[in-house]
């Protein structure tokens, strides 16, 4: 068929066209009003009817596949073109690399670590998924108690009707349920710790911490809280305000800060305080603490008569958001990124 050959041979120049210029030539070999295929077209007139109605749609089409093929060549022909005179212009300015963020939990986080480990405190962890006794029993806090209030816990309910802990206590009295819950303070690692652990020794544990609360500018039902414990033969009160105080300086960099203790109640502590801090000029109430009490000794294991200490207990977000100035604790959980971007 003429129009097959036609095709054939088209496509095999286009093949071996290596510039614009050629690819314009064959173009008008093919295309142009004198071109192959217009001559062809012209010729259809005298053709009868059946031809015409067999060769014309055929020549329509092998036109338009045509034209479709050269344009694109001479596309990319010009594209081509333009590569090879780009040339690198080493006086233009870099592109910014845009970095991720620290969270400003995480920076303050940080921050904490490394003020208490260079007071020579230990970094440890445990669970958030908490048994009973550690949230609550075993910390002063025996069931029907009132102080039971101060927390308001999420219980989880359990798989299968167990109600069971992997790494439950296993010396504990048999009566003391392994309920399980979401931590409502980072106390109960103080038992855990202590359990493990001879004193004398001096801890920090940071995490996180879960309420069953409404939430507001300075409550979440997550947030994250520091505790810490010392003890020894004769860790004192007078030990923990020289501690806390030097964190708090060093935290707020060495601005003007004053201190104030007021007596206060936890169960695990007696004495209780309350710590009150007055940065640019404004009384906050910062944290928790006292000195370890008697029983809670007793249920880690220790002999009350031999050892004393002193626990504290801290939120980290409070203390992010007097550091950054920082209104509402919801925007730490928000992830937006026009918030992260500014720290
Ligand atoms: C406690 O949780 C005690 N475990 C602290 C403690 C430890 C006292 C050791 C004595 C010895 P409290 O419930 O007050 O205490 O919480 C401590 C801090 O956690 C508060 O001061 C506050 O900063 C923070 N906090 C409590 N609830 C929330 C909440 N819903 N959202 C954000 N932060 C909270």
């Amino acid at each position: 068929m003429e129009t097959d050959k036609i095709r054939k041979e088209a496509l095999a120049e286009l093949e071996k066209a290596g510039d614009a210029a050629s690819i314009e030539k064959l173009q008008v070999k093919y295309l142009g009003r004198k071109g192959e295929i217009s001559l062809l077209l012209r010729t259809l007139k005298d053709l009868s009817v059946d031809e015409r109605r067999k060769l014309g749609p055929k020549l329509q089409s092998l036109k338009n596949e045509l034209e479709g093929l050269f344009s694109n060549r001479l596309a990319m022909a010009a594209s081509d073109k333009q590569q090879a005179t780009r040339v690198a212009d080493l006086t233009a300015p870099g592109k910014k690399v845009s970095r991720g963020h620290l969270h400003p939990l995480t920076l303050v986080d940080a921050d904490i670590r490394k003020i208490f480990t260079s007071m020579n405190f230990s970094v440890v962890e445990g669970p958030e998924v908490e048994t009973e006794y550690y949230n609550f029993d075993a910390l002063n806090v025996p069931e029907f108690h009132p102080a039971r209030e101060m927390w308001d816990t999420f219980w989880l309910k359990p798989a299968n009707g167990k109600l069971q802990m992997a790494n439950g206590r296993s010396n504990k009295p048999s009566a003391i349920s392994d309920k399980l819950l979401l931590r409502t303070h980072t106390s109960p690692v103080q038992i855990r710790y202590m359990e493990k652990n001879k004193p004398p020794f001096q801890i920090i544990a940071p995490g996180r911490t879960f309420r069953y609360e409404a939430t507001d500018a300075s409550h979440e039902v997550n947030f994250y809280q520091l505790e810490g414990l010392m003890v020894g033969k004769d860790v004192s009160l007078a030990n923990f305000k020289f501690v806390v105080e030097e964190f708090f300086k060093r935290f707020f960099a060495r601005q003007k800060i004053e201190f104030r203790y007021r007596p206060s109640y936890f169960p695990f502590v007696e004495p209780g305080v309350e710590v009150i801090i007055k940065l640019n000029n404004k009384w906050l109430e910062v944290m928790g603490a006292g000195m370890v009490h008697p029983r809670v000794f007793e249920y880690a294991g220790y002999n009350p008569r031999d050892w004393q200490g002193f626990a504290f207990g801290v939120g980290i977000d409070r203390l992010a958001m007097i550091k950054y100035k920082i209104p509402d604790i919801r925007m730490f959980y928000s992830g937006d990124l026009r918030f992260i971007k500014q720290f």
